[in-house]
């Protein structure tokens, strides 16, 4: 398992992101095998999401919310996450993780006030990332991370949790 401990001795955001993506294998107790029952298999993965949430929530105080969506249809649906409650179902084209799902794109919001049809699930949130989890370049789901800063995320942001997130999906076999 990472070290929780470790994290105080990390300051900047390229320290954080950087120590997550040496030692995100860590993070993972469980092992996909390649014959694996697709239940058990489902299982895994909801503890690995869940655990991938808590350990962003814990890196960085900057993010008040991190969590899945995971989209069926049309819709997303919320998955495991650290923060506030937030809404359950979000359909493609609606708010920022809408609109990621339909565009298949990463979006960075430095000011949610300013985008249209923001969907509020915590009025403190001024900024978001919304990352799209592909899998055979099919929307699997989301990655959403909110903060109470405004302009909290800018180029660094997405370029190191764009590839946290390919490996990510590459450890959970959904590649
Ligand atoms: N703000 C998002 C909704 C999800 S919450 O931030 C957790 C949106 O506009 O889609």
């Amino acid at each position: 398992m990472i070290n929780n401990n470790l994290f105080e001795s990390l300051t900047t955001k390229e320290e954080k992101y950087s120590y997550l993506l040496d030692n995100m294998s860590l993070l993972f107790t469980f092992v996909q095998t390649s014959n694996e029952d697709e239940g058990i298999a489902d299982l895994k993965r909801l503890s690995q999401l869940a655990n991938f949430t808590a350990v962003m929530k814990e890196l960085f105080d900057s993010f008040s919310w991190v969590g899945f969506y995971v989209a069926s249809g049309n819709k997303l649906y919320l998955g495991p996450f650290q923060g506030k409650t937030a809404c359950e179902i979000i359909d493609f084209g609606k708010g920022v993780c809408g609109t990621a799902a339909s565009k298949k794109e990463t979006i960075v919001v430095k000011n949610v006030h300013e985008f249209n049809g923001h969907i509020a699930c915590d009025t403190g949130s001024n900024s978001e990332i919304v990352l799209p989890l592909l899998r055979n370049n099919e929307l699997w789901g989301l990655l959403d991370i909110d903060s109470y800063n405004l302009n909290n995320f800018d180029e660094t942001d997405k370029n190191y949790l764009e590839k946290i997130v390919n490996l990510f999906l590459e450890i959970i076999k959904f590649k």
